[in-house]
């Protein structure tokens, strides 16, 4: 009987934990808007419409900024093949790490932590927001650069406004995402549909 129940509370554990790592779909990586158009098009537009990003555009949006595209390798290049980016995804339904090998999101929190972006009004309205994180004082800068301009090109392809964003308490985002020394906020990319 007590190898039974024990069985019975692993087998709801790891129930409870699988829930938490939700797979995304398999991200449309053809098309698109022609590359020297979407370069001409791509532009901040402090804008947003409340609607939800739907999952297919969510894949691809994650797809785009470190999605795994060539060797194993990422969709941007890093310092000394160190592929050490992080990209978190903040929605109304919590905190979310991106994980490129399995095509998923996996729950870091419930909490809708979106008020601490909240230092510009246009903001408030934003259903998505990316936070690029890392390790690297000298090169994540660049790695979330890189990550940002991409997806700052799918928008332009797909008809999403999108802003980058660093004017934020870095720190109290930090603290949410459960970082550890030496990992740091970048800088945010605000998504959503237009009007
Ligand atoms: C690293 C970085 C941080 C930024 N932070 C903010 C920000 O906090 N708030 C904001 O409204 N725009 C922010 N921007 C957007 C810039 O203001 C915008 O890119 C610039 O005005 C040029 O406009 P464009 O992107 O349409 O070419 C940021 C851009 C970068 C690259």
């Amino acid at each position: 009987m007590l190898k039974i129940l024990s069985f019975l509370s692993a087998l709801l554990i790891s129930f409870s934990v699988a829930a938490q790592e939700n797979k995304l779909p398999t991200p449309r990586t053809e098309g698109g808007m022609p590359l020297m158009q979407a370069v001409a098009a791509r532009k901040t537009t402090r804008k947003f419409a409340s609607r939800a990003i739907d999952p297919q555009t969510l894949s691809e949006i994650l797809w785009t900024a470190w999605g795994i595209t060539h060797d194993g390798k990422h969709s941007i290049p890093t310092s000394q093949n160190k592929q050490n980016l992080k990209v978190y995804v903040l929605q109304a339904d919590g905190i979310w790490l991106y994980n490129p090998e399995k095509n998923s999101l996996k729950n870091i929190s419930r909490k809708d932590v979106r008020s601490i972006l909240n230092t510009q009004e246009f903001v408030k309205k934003a259903p998505l927001h990316l936070v690029f994180v890392g390790s690297d004082k000298k090169n994540s800068p660049m790695h979330a650069g890189s990550a940002y301009q991409n997806v700052g090109l799918y928008c332009a392809s797909k008809g999403l406004n999108n802003v980058v964003r660093g004017y934020f308490d870095h720190a109290a985002l930090g603290k949410e995402l459960n970082l550890q020394e030496p990992e740091e906020v970048i800088v945010t990319q605000a998504i959503g549909w237009s009007k």
